[in-house]
C-alpha cells in the first residue's frame, strides 16, 4: 500500500474515533431547547411557558413529575431519570438524549425520531400507543429502517424506557399546546395549565380502552376470502392500489411525493416484503389497515371497511410475492 493511501486510512480511522467519541459524549443539556414554534411569541411569553414547564417537569438534568400528571400514568421522577440514563446509552445516538430527534447518527433520516410531538406510527389503537405497542417496537425494532431491535434488555429496563418516552411525549405536546394557547390568549393561568395537562394526559390514561378489537375473529384462509381481498385492493372504495400500486410493490400514482409529520419523504410500503415495519402477525396487519399509520398518509379504514373486509385484505397481503 502506498504511503499516501496509508495516511488516508489512518486519517479515516481518526475521524471514526472522533465520531464515536462525540456520540458517546452526548451530554445532558441544562435546559430543554427553545422550540421553533415559540419563536413568534414575545420573550416574556416564552419565559412564562418555560417557567411553567420547569415547575411541572423539571430540567433535563433533574426531571420531575408534578401532581398535574395523573398517578395512573405510572410516572415518577426517579423512574424518569432511570429511563433517561438507559435512553442515553441505547437510544440517544439516533433519537437525541432528549428524544427530540436531535441524534448525531447522521444516517438515521427516516422516521419519527422526535417523540416531543407525541405521534407514533405503529400502534394498536390508530392513535396513542399502548405499553405493549412501544415494547414491541423497542424489542423487535422496525424492519427496513435504522431502528434496531433491543431484544437483550430486561423487562424493567424496557419499562423505564417506555416511561421516559411517554414523559417526553407528554411534556412536548403540552409545550406545543401552551405555545398555541399563549398565542391566542396572551397569558397563562394555573387553571389553564391544569386543564391542558389533563387533556394531554387523557389519551395515555385511557389508551387500553382504545385498542382496536376486530368485531370478527380472523376467518380461516380460503380462496373466496383471498379473491375478496384482491378485488378490494384494486377497488376504488379501498384505493390501496392507488398508493401501493396494482402489484402491491409501491409506485402507485397517489403515492408520489408523500411526506410524514416529521417532514420526511415517505413511500407507500412495498407490501410484497414479508418483514413489515409494524409487525407481520395477522393482527398487526389488521391494526395497520383499520387504524392507519398516524403521522403518515396511510389512511385508517375502519370506518370504511367491515372487519371481514379488513381480514380479507390482510389475507391477500400475506399472499403477495
Ligand atoms: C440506529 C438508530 C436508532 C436507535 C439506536 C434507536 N432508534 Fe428508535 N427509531 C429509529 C428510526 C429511524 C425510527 C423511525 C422508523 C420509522 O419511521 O419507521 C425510530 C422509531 C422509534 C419509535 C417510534 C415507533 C412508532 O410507532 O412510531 C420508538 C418508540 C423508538 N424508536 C424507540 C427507541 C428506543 C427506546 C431506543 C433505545 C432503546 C431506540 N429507539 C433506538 C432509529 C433508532
Ligand atoms: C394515500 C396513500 C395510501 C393509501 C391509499 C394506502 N396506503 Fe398503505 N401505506 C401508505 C404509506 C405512505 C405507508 C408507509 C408509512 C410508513 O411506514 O411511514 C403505508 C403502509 C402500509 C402498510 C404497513 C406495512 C408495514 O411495513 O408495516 C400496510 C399493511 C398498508 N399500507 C396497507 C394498505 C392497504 C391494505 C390499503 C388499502 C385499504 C392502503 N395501504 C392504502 C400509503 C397509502
Amino acid at each position: 500500500m502506498s504511503l499516501k493511501r496509508l495516511s488516508l486510512v489512518r486519517e479515516m480511522g481518526l475521524l471514526w474515533i472522533i465520531f464515536v467519541f462525540a456520540v458517546a459524549c452526548q451530554s445532558i443539556p441544562d435546559r430543554y431547547p427553545v422550540r421553533a414554534e415559540s419563536k413568534s411569541l414575545a420573550e416574556a411569553q416564552q419565559v412564562a411557558i418555560r417557567d411553567e414547564l420547569v415547575k411541572h417537569f423539571g430540567s433535563p438534568k433533574s426531571p420531575i413529575v408534578s401532581s398535574l400528571i395523573p398517578p395512573s400514568l405510572g410516572l415518577d421522577s426517579k423512574g424518569v431519570l432511570a429511563g433517561q440514563v438507559l435512553f442515553k446509552t441505547h437510544c440517544a445516538k439516533c433519537h437525541g438524549v432528549l428524544g427530540d430527534g436531535d441524534g448525531r447518527w447522521l444516517d438515521a433520516r427516516r422516521g419519527p425520531r422526535d417523540f416531543t410531538r407525541g405521534v407514533f406510527k405503529f400502534t394498536s389503537t390508530g392513535g396513542t400507543p399502548t405499553k405493549l405497542d412501544l415494547e414491541r417496537t423497542i424489542r423487535q425494532g422496525i424492519p427496513q429502517t435504522r431502528m434496531n431491535e433491543f431484544s437483550e434488555l430486561s423487562d424493567s429496563e424496557i419499562s423505564a424506557l417506555i416511561n421516559y418516552v411517554k414523559f417526553i411525549a407528554i411534556r412536548g405536546v403540552l409545550e406545543l399546546r401552551l405555545i398555541a394557547l399563549m398565542g391566542e390568549e396572551g397569558e397563562l393561568t394555573d387553571e389553564l395549565v391544569k386543564e391542558e395537562a389533563a387533556l394531554v394526559s387523557k389519551p395515555w390514561e385511557s389508551v387500553e380502552e382504545t385498542v382496536i378489537v376486530p368485531e370478527l375473529e380472523e376467518p380461516a384462509p380460503s380462496q373466496k376470502l383471498l379473491a375478496e381481498g384482491r378485488a378490494l385492493f384494486q377497488s376504488d372504495r379501498a384505493k390501496c392500489y392507488d398508493c401501493h400500486g396494482a402489484d402491491g410493490k409501491g409506485g402507485g400514482a397517489g403515492g408520489e411525493n408523500l411526506k410524514d409529520n416529521w417532514d420526511n419523504d415517505v413511500e407507500p410500503a412495498d407490501l410484497t416484503l414479508k418483514d413489515y415495519r409494524g409487525g407481520k402477525r395477522s393482527i398487526d396487519i389488521y391494526y395497520r389497515i383499520a387504524g392507519g399509520i398516524p403521522g403518515t398518509p396511510m389512511p385508517a379504514m375502519r370506518k370504511v371497511l367491515s372487519a371481514k373486509e379488513i381480514w380479507a385484505l390482510s389475507q391477500y397481503l400475506k399472499s403477495l410475492e
